[in-house]
């Protein structure tokens, strides 16, 4: 669905009123509430205690924590918000700026024992301070009201504390991302079992998956990418954490082979498994999971072959398989196609199978179209395709004859290089009107290259070397003027190249091994 711009124009001003209107609430700004009870004299406390345990602040934000005078800290303090009734603490959100500004803003010290005394906190952020380092302290046990708890982009050390954690019983969003954090995942958070969410992305954690994390039945994001991570991924990861809609295992070490499990979460919407050790096949079940929007599983070492039921999946928009062992062939056969995809990547594997049956299965079928009658031949992409990688592969077969409209003018890279493909380039190549990259280098295209390609105008990188193309390079071409990269080298071209930016300014060896080519940036054309 699309919205007009200024329907989407309205709707933003409607929400950003709104969060005004919340934010001014919760500030306790709203003319018609009575008067903000000032800030507990306690908690007050606690917070100069943080301030003090940091040595440098230059984002700015502990200067407006000032002691004395009229410093409400409920009012006056930059990141600090209370209950308007009771005066106590309920938020501490610590973001630093945006890195525009030339430098860095960070704080530079360590987090506070005082932390534990602030006993009404359901939200702690500390983000992206880049210096604050030490650990997690002992006392943030007693934060029992704790919901959110954001810890991410610092400089935190050692181990996780699960006895601390497990304390916070009221935790549902916990994210420790971007740290130095080391060891194993702490058994004990198991046991809080309303998180909703666990970020511990980018830091050095190691070991094993715990058994009691079954029990977070509650867990809907879990994030684990960019550690140190070498163990098999758990069955009961399928089975038991049935609501999980994302869940990031990438940038590990991880082994064994893919669950079967996994395609048991009905859930799942992002699942990436890339850059692993992954052994085994993909499961042939993995078209169960209807909700997946995103399966990364590159960079493994999975064998066998491309599941057919993964060419089911109606709301997948991303696929990557790149950089594994698969063989066998491309899925074929005409179903419904994968209507959503925006990227798909198979490069650098064994794949075998015709190109045109590649195409075909990620294709809706034409008879979906309103213009049922048009030829069954003609292949009309996927609506909002952008990306399509199947290099390095022993892909043979020869392109399609390409629809226009949809996914024609969407798709902007495309990539078949390193295949065995022969026939011709389709002239109907040219429908393609958005395509940014064009590489069909190293296979057995034979046949002229159509003038028609000349009306591709957003093309900026175009590789057709290494293949058997024989004529002329059109004299069309010299209107694709956008064109940074291009390669006709070893094919068996003949004739004047077109006398026109970049292909006069090309290196020779654009131009290499081919039968008889000629003018600028080669030796002048000679008459015969
Ligand atoms: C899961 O929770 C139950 C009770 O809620 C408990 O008895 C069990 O030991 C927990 N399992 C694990 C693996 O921690
Ligand atoms: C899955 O999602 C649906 C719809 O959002 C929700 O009603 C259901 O409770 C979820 N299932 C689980 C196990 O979380
Ligand atoms: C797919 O994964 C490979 C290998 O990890 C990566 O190089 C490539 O950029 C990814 N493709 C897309 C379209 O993101
Ligand atoms: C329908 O198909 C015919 C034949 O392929 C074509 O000439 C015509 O332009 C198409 N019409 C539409 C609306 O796509």
């Amino acid at each position: 669905m699309q919205l007009s711009i200024s329907k989407r124009q309205q709707l933003l001003a409607a929400v950003s009123a709104l969060l005004l209107l919340a934010s001014r609430a919760e500030a306790g700004h709203d003319g018609d509430a009575p008067p903000a009870t000032p800030c507990a004299a306690a908690d007050r406390a606690a917070l100069l205690a943080f301030k003090a345990g940091v040595a440098v602040d230059t984002t700015g934000i502990l200067a407006t924590w000032v002691d004395g005078g009229d410093g409400d800290c409920c009012a006056a303090w930059e990141g600090v918000s209370c209950d308007a009734a009771t005066g106590r603490v309920v938020s501490l959100q610590l973001d630093a700026p945006p890195p525009a500004t030339p430098r860095r803003r960070y704080m530079e010290g360590e987090l506070s024992a005082s932390l534990g005394e602030l006993a009404f906190l359901e939200t702690l952020v500390i983000r992206d301070m880049a210096r604050i380092g030490g650990g997690i302290p002992a006392s943030m046990s007693r934060l029992s009201r704790l919901k959110q708890l954001y810890l991410e982009g610092n400089a935190l050390a050692g181990e996780i504390p699960g006895d601390v954690l497990s304390h916070m019983s009221s935790l549902q969003y916990l994210s420790l991302a971007g740290n130095r954090l080391e060891g194993h995942l702490p058994p004990e958070l198991g046991s809080v079992s309303g998180l909703v969410q666990i970020n511990l992305a980018g830091n050095r954690l190691s070991g094993e998956l715990p058994a009691s994390y079954k029990n977070l039945s509650k867990l809907a994001y879990l994030d684990l990418s960019n550690n140190l991570f070498s163990s098999e991924i758990p069955a009961f990861f399928g089975q038991q954490l049935k609501s999980l809609t994302l869940l990031d295992l990438s940038n590990n070490g991880f082994s064994g082979e893919i669950p079967a499990s996994l395609c048991g979460l009905r859930n799942l919407t992002d699942l990436s498994l890339s850059h692993n050790k992954l052994t085994g096949v993909i499961p042939s079940q993995i078209g169960m999971i209807s909700s997946l929007n995103s399966l990364s599983i590159d960079s493994n070492l999975l064998v066998g072959s491309i599941p057919e039921s993964l060419f089911s999946l109606q709301k997948l928009w991303n696929l990557n398989l790149s950089r594994n062992g698969l063989s066998g062939s491309v899925p074929p056969g005409i179903r419904h196609g994968l209507p959503s995809l925006v990227s798909i990547d198979l490069s650098h594997n064994h794949l075998i199978g015709g190109i045109d049956h590649f195409f075909r299965s990620i294709s809706p079928p034409s008879s979906s179209r309103k213009n049922a009658s048009s030829d069954m031949s003609v292949i009309f992409l996927p609506r909002e395709l952008q990306h399509l990688d199947l290099s390095k592969n022993r892909i043979t077969g020869a392109l399609p004859e390409f629809g226009g409209g949809g996914g024609a003018a969407s798709l902007r890279w495309l990539d078949v290089s390193g295949n065995a493909i022969g026939g011709q380039i389709p002239s109907s190549i040219s429908k393609l009107i958005g395509l940014q990259r064009l590489d069909v280098s190293r296979n057995a295209i034979r046949g002229t290259i159509p003038a028609s390609m000349a009306a591709m105008a957003s093309l900026r990188w175009l590789d057709v070397s290494g293949n058997g193309l024989v004529g002329r390079i059109p004299d069309e071409f010299a209107r694709m003027a956008r064109l940074r990269h291009v390669s006709f080298r070893g094919n068996k071209l003949c004739g004047k190249i077109p006398q026109a930016r970049p292909f006069n300014l090309l290196p020779a060896a654009a131009y290499a091994g081919n039968l008889c080519l000629c003018g600028k940036p080669l030796p002048p054309c000679r008459r015969i």
